[in-house]
């Protein structure tokens, strides 16, 4: 398998930069920053989050968390899930996940009909009401079905394809086969998030794979996988010479980093201020109140804080009281966590 795939690819990559024209999707900053990318992170990087995300800023593409395409599905309604608009003025990929391939071609079809830029085909999710069908981290067992899907929404859409994969499923012994197979199929760079999906999120993320990746393919590789600082993003680059970032929880910790990475490459030091903190706390809450119930607000508040609670030792011992907080009006809730957090600002 690993044997045709390599001797096949090289011949119809030559085609394939010729029929579509490749260009970077990736460029570096002038100051040699590389392109950062927001990461996919459903039910907690939503689009609240996102939103929020994007008046801070920092970083050069964000990408929806998952749309599944469940067989059956119709696509044209499940697209409208996709909004372009979310981190305006910074671009929005979005991302989907079935195993169907003819009807992810039909969905990349729609949400690229919505204004998506590029479409993310997702092997990775560990969930297994998802990977019971075949999806998600599901691709990873069988290369040649990984194959199909992603070829399947390469033929489908003119905007570029990309993909996103752990490094197996239950062990890592298709790694080379699942990446070859997705640089075969056409898509334009890959995103490795190196743990296999039982992982979980559980054991460091393996970033000896993305060096792996990086040696291995033509294609450019996006490293990502438990960034949380500065010095992360700068070892990751310098441990795997992979040729982007994307960060998840680490900009739920700290939604600067992204600015804070940026700013080590120049000269010029980043100090977040207060008031930029209680402008993304406001518009986050805004949009939970046009959309959710008082409970649903409450319980976002509190999943959003435990992570900047999380994010500071000072403020860890505070963070089970934050937590447990009883109150149902979250005016109430943010009147008693917002001091708390500014005692702690940045310490
Ligand atoms: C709550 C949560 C939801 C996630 N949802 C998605 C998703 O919808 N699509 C996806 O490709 N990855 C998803 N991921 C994986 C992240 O994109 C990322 O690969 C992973 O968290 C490792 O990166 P990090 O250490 O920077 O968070 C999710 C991760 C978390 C924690």
């Amino acid at each position: 398998m690993l044997f045709y795939l390599k001797n096949a690819w090289y011949l119809k990559f030559d085609v394939c930069i010729k029929k579509r024209g490749l260009v970077n999707l990736l460029p570096k900053h002038s100051s040699g920053c590389p392109y950062l990318i927001l990461a996919p992170m459903e039910g907690l990087g939503d689009r609240f989050f996102r939103r929020s995300m994007a008046t801070i800023g920092g970083f050069d593409e964000s990408c929806t968390e998952f749309i599944r395409v469940p067989i059956n599905a119709h696509v044209a309604s499940l697209a409208k899930q996709y909004q372009k608009e979310e981190t305006y003025p910074i671009p929005q990929a979005a991302q989907i996940m079935g195993s169907d391939p003819e009807l992810m071609g039909a969905m990349a079809q729609e949400v690229v009909k919505r204004g998506a830029h590029r479409v993310d085909l997702n092997c990775g999710c560990p969930s297994n009401t998802v990977t019971g069908r075949g999806a998600g981290s599901s691709l990873l067992k069988n290369p040649s079905h990984l194959y199909q899907v992603a070829k399947a929404l390469v033929k489908a859409v003119k905007v570029p394809v990309t993909a996103k994969l752990r490094s197996g499923y239950e062990d890592t012994s298709l790694f080379k086969e699942n990446l070859l197979a997705a640089q075969e199929s056409g898509v334009q760079f890959i995103t490795l998030h190196p743990r296999t999906k039982v992982d979980g999120y559980g054991p460091p993320a393996k970033w000896e794979l993305i060096a792996e990746a990086k040696a291995l393919l033509k294609i450019p590789v996006v490293g990502n996988g438990d960034i949380l600082t500065v010095a992360d993003a700068l070892n990751m680059l310098a441990q795997t010479k992979c040729d982007a970032l994307m960060i998840g929880r680490g900009s739920v910790i700290n939604p600067w980093i992204f600015q804070e990475i940026r700013a080590s490459f120049t000269q010029k030091p980043f100090v977040p201020t207060w008031e930029s903190f209680l402008y993304f706390i406001d518009l986050f809450w805004r949009g939970l109140q046009e959309e959710a119930p008082l409970r649903t607000q409450i319980n976002k508040l509190k999943q959003l804080m435990s992570f900047f609670f999380k994010g500071n030792s000072s403020l860890l011992e505070k963070r089970n009281a934050m937590l447990t907080f009883k109150s149902t009006d979250p005016a109430e809730f943010l009147a008693h966590t917002l001091p708390l957090l500014k005692e702690g600002w940045r310490l």
